[in-house]
C-alpha cells in the first residue's frame, strides 16, 4: 500500500494504527464526489498553466476512466488505503504512472475533503428536498378529503375542543415546510467551495477558485482558508435539519401508533405497512410508525457527536474532523428511509370518520362554546366559565352531554338560555364558528390548503446555483 506522506517516516505504520485511522470503509461513500472533485482540479491546474496541458488531460481522462471502471466495478478501491483520498490517488498512480503525482498540486487533503463532504451534503438536501415535498404532498391530499372530517383536538392528551382531520395534518405540513426552508437555508451555507485553502494557508500557485466553482456548481468560494479546512458547522445544520425533521416525523408517528390502537380506533394502517405477532395471531402493529418514531433517537445523537467532535477543536484541521462523516451518513441515511415510509403510510390509511365523530362529541369538548355563547350574551367571560364548569359537573352526575340538557335544567343555571344554544353546541358548528385567519373553519381550512399548495410548490423547486 502507498501512503501519501511517506518521505520523512523511517519506519512502516503499526497494522492496529492503520485499522484504526483508517476512515475508508466509511469515506469510500465520497467517492464519486471525490472524483468529480479532482477531475475539477486538474482541468483547472492545466488551464492556469500551472501544470502543462498534456498532463492536466491525462489527469482527467484518466480520472474519468477510473469513475467508470469503478462505477461498473472493472476496478476496487485497494482496501489498505488509509482513506478514499488515498485510494483514488494510489490507483490513478497505477494507470498514469508519476504523472498522476501533479493532480495534488496546490491541494491538501483538508480542502478536499471539505470539498467532497459538500458535494455530498448538497446532493443529499436535493434529494430530502424531493422526500419532504412527496411527504407534504401526501398529507395535503388527505387532508384534502377530511376538510369536513370533525375529529377531537387534544391538549394534554385530554380531548379538548373539536377540530377537523384536515386542520390536524395541516399543523404536519407546517412543520415539514419549516423543515424543508431549513433544508434549503442550510444548502445556502453548504453551497461554498473550499477549495484552494489547502492544507489551511491556501497557496502560492495561481489557483482558479472561481472557475472550480464554477465546474462544480458551486454559488460561492470560501472566504478564509483557515475557516475553510475546519469548518463543519455546515454538516452539524444538516444534521440538526435532520433531527428536527425526524422529530416531526417521530410525533406524526406517535399519533398514529395512538389512533390505530383499539382505545381509539381513528385509523386503520394498510396491511402493507403493518406487521403480526409471532405469538399472538390477532395483533396488528404499527411498526413502521413505531420505528420512525425510534429512529429518531440516532439522528438526535449523531447531532449530539458532531457538536461534541467540533467543541474545543483549535484551529484548524484536526483528525478528529474525520468523525463527522458517519454521523452526517448516518443522519442522511435515516431520515431518507423515514421519509418514504411515512409518505406511503400515509398514502394507505384508513381513516374511521365515525370514530372520530363520536369521539368529537363526547368529553364536553363543546364546553368552550357554552362559555362563549354566554360570554356573547353579556355574561363576563369569568362568571360564563365558572356556570359552564357547574353545567359540566351536573351534566356529568346526570350521565349526559350538554346538548342533551333540557332548556330548564340550563335555566337553572342562568334564567337568559334560549334554544339558539343547542345549535351552538353541535360540534360542528363548534368548529364552523372558528373562521378566525389559521383557525379549523372548514372554509378557512380550505384556503389554508390552497396556500399551502402553492407554498409546496415554491419550496420543492431545486435550490438555485448561483454564480461563483
Ligand atoms: N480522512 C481524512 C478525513 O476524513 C481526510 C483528511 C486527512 N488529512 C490529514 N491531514 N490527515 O478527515
Amino acid at each position: 500500500m502507498t501512503k501519501l506522506w511517506g518521505g520523512r517516516f523511517q519506519k512502516e505504520i503499526d497494522q492496529q494504527m492503520l485499522s484504526f485511522h483508517s476512515s475508508l470503509f466509511f469515506d469510500r461513500r465520497l467517492l464519486f464526489q471525490d472524483l468529480r472533485g479532482s477531475a475539477a482540479h486538474a482541468r483547472m491546474l492545466g488551464g492556469t498553466g500551472i501544470i502543462p496541458r498534456e498532463d492536466a488531460d491525462a489527469l482527467v481522462t484518466g480520472l474519468a476512466q477510473l469513475a467508470d471502471d469503478l462505477r461498473d466495478r472493472r476496478a476496487e478501491l485497494p482496501a489498505g488505503a488509509e482513506d478514499v483520498h488515498s485510494a483514488v490517488e494510489q490507483l490513478l498512480t497505477e494507470r498514469l504512472g508519476a504523472v498522476a503525482g501533479k493532480l495534488h498540486t496546490g491541494r491538501s487533503r483538508n480542502d478536499q475533503v471539505a470539498l467532497d463532504l459538500r458535494l455530498y451534503l448538497k446532493e443529499e438536501i436535493e434529494k430530502t428536498l424531493g422526500l419532504l415535498g412527496a411527504l407534504a404532498g401526501q398529507l395535503l391530499n388527505l387532508a384534502g378529503e377530511h376538510v369536513e372530517t370533525v375529529c377531537p383536538g387534544y391538549t394534554h392528551l385530554q380531548r379538548a375542543q373539536p377540530v377537523n382531520l384536515a386542520h390536524h395534518l395541516l399543523a404536519y405540513v407546517e412543520m415539514f415546510f419549516r423543515d424543508l426552508e431549513r433544508f434549503r437555508d442550510c444548502y445556502r451555507r453548504t453551497d461554498v467551495l473550499p477549495l484552494g485553502a489547502g492544507a489551511l494557508a491556501g497557496s502560492g500557485f495561481p489557483l482558479d477558485r472561481h472557475l472550480v466553482a464554477r465546474e462544480l456548481g458551486f454559488a460561492r468560494v470560501s472566504e478564509n482558508s483557515m475557516d475553510a479546512v475546519s469548518d463543519r458547522d455546515f454538516a452539524v445544520e444538516f444534521t440538526f435539519c435532520a433531527s428536527l425533521a425526524m422529530v416531526h416525523l417521530s410525533r406524526l408517528g406517535e399519533e398514529l401508533v395512538l389512533w390505530s390502537s383499539g382505545e381509539f380506533s381513528f385509523v386503520e394502517i394498510d396491511d402493507a405497512y403493518a406487521t403480526g405477532s409471532s405469538m399472538m395471531p390477532q395483533k396488528k402493529n404499527p411498526d413502521a410508525a413505531e420505528l420512525v418514531r425510534g429512529k429518531t433517537g440516532r439522528v438526535c445523537g449523531d447531532l449530539v457527536a458532531l457538536l461534541t467532535v467540533l467543541k474545543g477543536l483549535p484551529l484548524t484541521y484536526n483528525k478528529d474532523l474525520q468523525e463527522d462523516k458517519e454521523a452526517v451518513f448516518d443522519a442522511s441515511d435515516t431520515l431518507t428511509a423515514c421519509l418514504p415510509v411515512m409518505t406511503g403510510m400515509l398514502g394507505g390509511l384508513r381513516v374511521n370518520k365515525e370514530s372520530m365523530r363520536r369521539a368529537a362529541g363526547r368529553g364536553f369538548t363543546n364546553a368552550t362554546d357554552l362559555a362563549d355563547y354566554l360570554a356573547g350574551r353579556g355574561v363576563p367571560f369569568r362568571t360564563a366559565h365558572e356556570l359552564t364548569g357547574q353545567i359540566v359537573l351536573y351534566a356529568l352526575r346526570e350521565q349526559k352531554t350538554l346538548e342533551e340538557l333540557s332548556l330548564a335544567e340550563l335555566r337553572r343555571f342562568w334564567p337568559g338560555f334560549d334554544d339558539e344554544v343547542f345549535v351552538r353546541l353541535r360540534v360542528e358548528e363548534c368548529v364552523r364558528v372558528r373562521q378566525i385567519y389559521g383557525g379549523p373553519a372548514p372554509q378557512r381550512v380550505r384556503e389554508a390548503l390552497e396556500r399551502a399548495r402553492m407554498r409546496l410548490a415554491d419550496l420543492t423547486v431545486s435550490p438555485e446555483r448561483g454564480e461563483a
